[in-house]
């Protein structure tokens, strides 16, 4: 069959999604599959869908990311990868997948919604240092810390300006945990570390300094926990095929959810592939994974 590859697009994320889209480009060319390059950010993106039996979407961020695509797709009749419109739309927005693990007890920092008129101090009183946060983005962006007043509300100006729905989550000390999740399956969580203050753009694109550890040196007993809370985070989104849960522990042991990714990042820096390498998966391997789940 003849495969479009969803790539591109125009998010804030566009040229995470080049890199992703080109890993899994060739990929696909070494498994055989004839490709067709597609980039939503093309006026001409639907007319080039003429004759393709799949999508393989591998768009980051809003309008490729969040239901919408997928809904066009289905709307022409076209199967696509990963989570369908209900879960891809609830992982994008941070505000209601948290509303919803805190109503099912699934765990996840506090948080607060931040407005123009927002009480700045009482933020910080009751949640002490946060990070503020688009509640509809990736790969970090427009994310900053803030410990005062004066400082969230900067931060909150700065992350404005990626659209409506800014939160400030409690801020976890970490380190960071994060799942690949496969069909049914957790795979190892990877640990990561970095010299900047905190897993940024720069730290997750660019910087070399950030450090990755898979297996993570989490006790079993740990590791089964941060998978199992990592599913549950996944499915009660409604989220499914793949995808990446992104935790965090705190001092206290206990792991928190910060959020899902339903179409994470496949380039070199990226971790669901370096997941899968633990579990010995080449790229080709989990790409052609991904398509059969989806397919079935
Ligand atoms: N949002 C980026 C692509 C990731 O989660 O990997
Ligand atoms: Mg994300």
């Amino acid at each position: 069959g003849k495969i479009a590859v969803l790539l591109g697009g125009t998010s804030a994320e566009r040229e995470v999604s080049l890199n992703s889209g080109a890993t899994v480009v060739d990929a696909l060319r070494s498994l055989d599959y004839t490709v067709r390059e597609v980039d939503p950010a093309d006026d001409a993106w639907m007319a080039q869908l003429e004759g393709v039996d799949f999508a393989f979407n591998i768009l980051h961020g809003p309008g490729g990311e969040d239901g919408c695509i997928q809904g066009a797709l289905q709307a022409l009749g076209i199967p696509y990868t990963g989570s369908g419109v209900l879960g891809s739309a609830l992982a994008m927005d941070k505000q209601r997948s948290k509303e919803l693990w805190q109503g099912i007890g699934i765990a996840t920092g506090g948080f607060a919604m931040l407005q123009e008129n927002t009480d700045w101090q009482a933020v910080i009183d009751r949640l002490g240092k946060v990070f503020v946060k688009p509640a509809c983005e990736g790969s970090s962006i427009g994310m900053a810390p803030a410990d005062t007043a004066a400082a969230l509300q900067s931060a909150y100006h700065d992350a404005a300006q990626y659209g409506v729905g800014v939160l400030a989550e409690k801020f976890i000390n970490g380190p960071e945990y994060t799942v690949g999740i496969l069909g049914d399956r957790a795979l190892p969580s990877i640990c990561m570390q970095t010299d900047n203050e905190f897993y940024d753009y720069e730290a997750k694109y660019i910087s070399n300094d950030t450090t990755y550890n898979c297996p993570s040196g989490l006790s079993a007993e740990d590791e089964a926990e941060v998978g199992a809370l990592a599913l549950a985070a996944f499915r009660s989104l409604g989220c499914a095929i793949w995808g990446r849960v992104d935790t965090m522990r705190d001092v206290d042991g206990r792991f928190y959810v910060l959020e899902v990714n339903t179409i994470p990042g496949m380039t070199s820096h990226s971790l669901v592939p370096m997941a899968a390498r633990e579990v010995g998966m080449t790229v080709p391997q989990l790409v052609e994974q991904i398509l059969t789940l989806s397919w079935e």
